[in-house]
């Protein structure tokens, strides 16, 4: 067992591009990572058998991550830590995040991979990292598809297909986001049921809807090669009005999408589960003047920023 963290480690969240549903059907998703989103920082206690501490005064938490503790992010923290081989005891650990949690932006990897690289260190193998996280992913949300682990882990754009080894999608230019936190909550589980009965009500209907949100992926992927970006936001266009057949937008993040598109946006489109959690939009050539907008109308949008 490793006896010391590693003092400081970053993660990135994650914004699902295209594909969000599809995926479970197993049909590929294009994950963006939201850069540099989270950090921990570890410091020794003075009596090393100590349970170690976890504080996130952004996410208001304060933990003993005791092992008879029933709190998630311990159980899940722990068992991080036991996979990676990393001390149980001893260490206070102090993190901080622009993420909201629980929103669909892959809070909870970003804290578990962060977690995993202050106990493997900086030079880890990014497959182990993510196997780490992995382990407390598992506890957040019993047998995730391991996409948000992914992208915290390796940043950047990627093409995932449950069950494969994630492809990086090159970009030829950076590439501007714009992630709006609606504010409303939001059962990933529940929206992947509503999904699960529309797809067992009404197969001959659901199911073209899945296969074309599907294609809409790789369509996404070869207009961001040509660099054409209108023609991505027309397809994230599309992707929402087929999200919303099948049940899972709402009239929030439908306000939201059309605030988007009416400050200069390319395409506007709910990213994750739907029902609450988060839009995601292209902006145009002023992606500073659709943020100005939102905070204008009192939300706290989040500009991502990928580069080549
Ligand atoms: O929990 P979220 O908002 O990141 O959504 C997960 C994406 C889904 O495709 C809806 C579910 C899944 O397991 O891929």
């Amino acid at each position: 067992m490793a006896l010391a963290l590693h003092p400081h480690a970053e993660a990135h969240g994650k914004a699902i591009v295209l594909g969000e549903h599809s995926v479970v059907y197993g049909f590929p998703a294009l994950a963006a990572a939201v850069p540099g989103s989270l950090t921990l920082r570890a410091a020794a206690l003075a009596d090393p058998r100590a349970p170690s501490t976890l504080r996130f005064p952004a996410w208001g938490l304060e933990l003993g991550l005791d092992a008879r503790s029933e709190h998630p992010v311990a159980r899940a923290c722990l068992e991080v830590l036991g996979h990676c081989d990393g001390p149980l005891t001893g260490w206070a650990i102090e993190g901080d995040s622009r993420l909201p949690a629980g929103a669909g932006l892959g809070s909870s990897a970003a804290l578990t991979v962060a977690l995993a690289r202050l106990a493997l260190g900086p030079q880890a193998p990014v497959e182990e990292v993510v196997a780490g996280s992995m382990a407390g992913e598992r506890v957040f949300h019993g047998e995730p598809s391991g996409i948000d682990s992914e992208v915290a882990a390796r940043g950047g754009l990627l093409r995932f297909v449950r069950g494969q080894a994630p492809t990086p999608v090159p970009l030829v230019a950076p590439l501007t986001l714009v992630v709006v936190p609606s504010r409303v909550g939001r059962s990933t589980a529940e929206q992947v049921a509503k999904v699960r009965a529309r797809v067992e009500g009404y197969p001959t209907l659901a199911r073209p809807l899945l296969e074309v949100l599907g294609r809409s992926v790789d369509q996404g992927i070869e207009a961001l090669a040509a660099r054409d970006l209108p023609r991505l936001g027309e397809i994230m266009q599309i992707a929402h009005e087929l999200l919303s057949a099948l049940s899972i937008s709402s009239p929030v993040l439908d306000a939201l999408c059309s605030t988007a598109l009416r400050h200069g946006a390319l395409g506007a489109k709910l990213t994750g589960a739907g029902g609450g959690g988060c839009i995601l939009a292209l902006p145009g050539p002023e992606p500073g003047d659709l943020v100005d907008a939102f905070v204008a109308e009192g939300y706290e949008p989040l500009l991502v920023e990928l580069l080549p």
